[in-house]
């Protein structure tokens, strides 16, 4: 029986097996990629209608014990936003994007009525003015759940194309007492013109100095700026980099606290590094990362340590975690929803045309993000209190 973590190769069989039971004969699991055992694109399953209770609970095992599941054929552009709202209540409360809102730092600083932004100022109303007898956002884009992905606004056929660099890798929002546990895509369109027999979609744009720490390992460096080149979404695995530790060095991660704070002069609060799954048992480490957020977050610290220390100590572990057998870079294709959780994977956006001038390379996707618990059976039963300690600005899906 192979080990990777507290997953077992009996445990993934029988929920293989419970796939088929609730999903019916044509449902089944194959590899995401011939290269990485990372993540698994489950067939034969229809998203779009409500998942019964068992159906929920096994959806939730796969993703428990793969980290990142996709399923193909979801719909084109009749697909509406609303269901993958209504799955993504599967896996914790939805959790709202700010950049949704035309007032949100004023909320934050004086609890201000929040106002959704003027449809005029919506990503899907700039998506769909880019180029729009040949592309519209699928409905439901305006739900303040929903953060749309994309390099359409200030796109169209007369804009000059301008190339981004990739991002840092990081796991979204670690930095909030209850931090995001899943994340899920809808994918509308992928660049069509990437792949072509000579290249790839963008050239390898690395980011400016000064991206990450001058003292960075110039390895670690290395293996932060591998990244795609032909618009996938990069994953690192790490339950399974934590499993082939040994067992000396898990001991110690274990016990090792991280302080997270959103902003220096916070005074944060600790959790372990070591993130043990509820429902599996299964050990990854959760964001091992000194603070790659970027500019306006603070960076972490190892209780106990300095922050020189705290950086080197963490600098180790990433550098272990991105090495290329624990990376998987995530293919999208028009139709899928892709899961991941976000307690056993970092990720990273790559290198990506941020203003193109024809439609075929428009990405176009959906994300919506998850907070606490899952829950199998729908309307969740979050309480009031907690939704509104947890889940900020306040929202709870319909
Ligand atoms: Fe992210």
């Amino acid at each position: 029986m192979t080990e990777t973590g507290a997953t077992t190769t009996r445990e993934i069989r029988n929920l293989e097996a419970e796939l088929t039971r609730h999903f019916g004969d044509s449902a089944y699991t194959a590899a995401l990629s011939a290269h990485h055992p990372m993540g698994r694109r489950i067939h034969g399953v229809d998203l779009t209608k409500p998942l019964n209770t068992q159906q929920a609970k096994v959806l939730v095992g796969l993703l428990d014990h793969h980290s990142v599941i996709s399923f193909p054929k979801q719909g084109g552009q009749s697909f509406q936003l609303n269901t993958l709202e209504r799955l993504a209540n599967h896996f914790g409360a939805p959790v709202p994007h700010p950049k949704n809102y035309a007032n949100y730092i004023e909320y934050k600083k004086t609890r201000a009525p929040l106002k959704l932004l003027p449809r005029a100022k919506q990503t899907a109303t700039l998506c769909n003015a880019a180029f729009a007898g040949d592309i519209q956002c699928v409905e439901g884009a305006d739900s303040p759940a929903v953060y749309v992905v994309t390099n359409l606004p200030g796109s169209g056929p007369d804009q000059e194309e301008q190339l981004a660099s990739g991002l840092h890798w990081h796991t979204d929002i670690e930095f909030e007492p209850v931090p995001l546990s899943t994340s899920m895509f809808f994918v509308q369109l992928v660049p069509t013109t990437r792949n072509s027999p000579n290249s790839t979609w963008v050239s390898d744009k690395r980011p400016d100095a000064g991206f990450y720490h001058p003292d960075s390992n110039p390895v670690l460096n290395q293996r932060r700026f591998d990244l795609p080149l032909n618009g996938e979404t990069a994953y690192a695995d790490t339950a399974r980099a934590f499993a082939d530790l040994p067992a000396v060095r898990q001991r110690e991660l274990e016990q090792t606290q991280v302080r997270r704070r959103l902003r220096v002069a916070d005074p944060g609060w600790l959790i372990p590094l070591v993130y043990v799954n509820p429902r599996t048992g299964r050990k990854s480490l959760h964001s091992p990362i000194w603070a790659s957020r970027g500019k306006n977050i603070a960076p972490v610290s190892i209780d106990g340590l300095s922050e020189q220390q705290s950086r080197e100590f963490l600098d180790e572990i990433e550098s272990h975690v991105l090495q290329p057998k624990y990376r998987y870079d995530h293919v999208h294709e028009a139709g899928d929803i892709t899961i991941w959780s976000n307690f056993s994977t970092l990720h990273n956006a790559p290198p990506a045309k941020s203003v193109i001038n024809k439609p075929e390379d428009a990405r176009l996707m959906y994300r919506i993000s998850c907070k606490g618990e899952p829950s199998y059976d729908l309307p969740r039963s979050d309480t009031d209190e907690w939704l509104y300690a947890n889940i900020v600005p306040p929202y709870k899906s319909v």
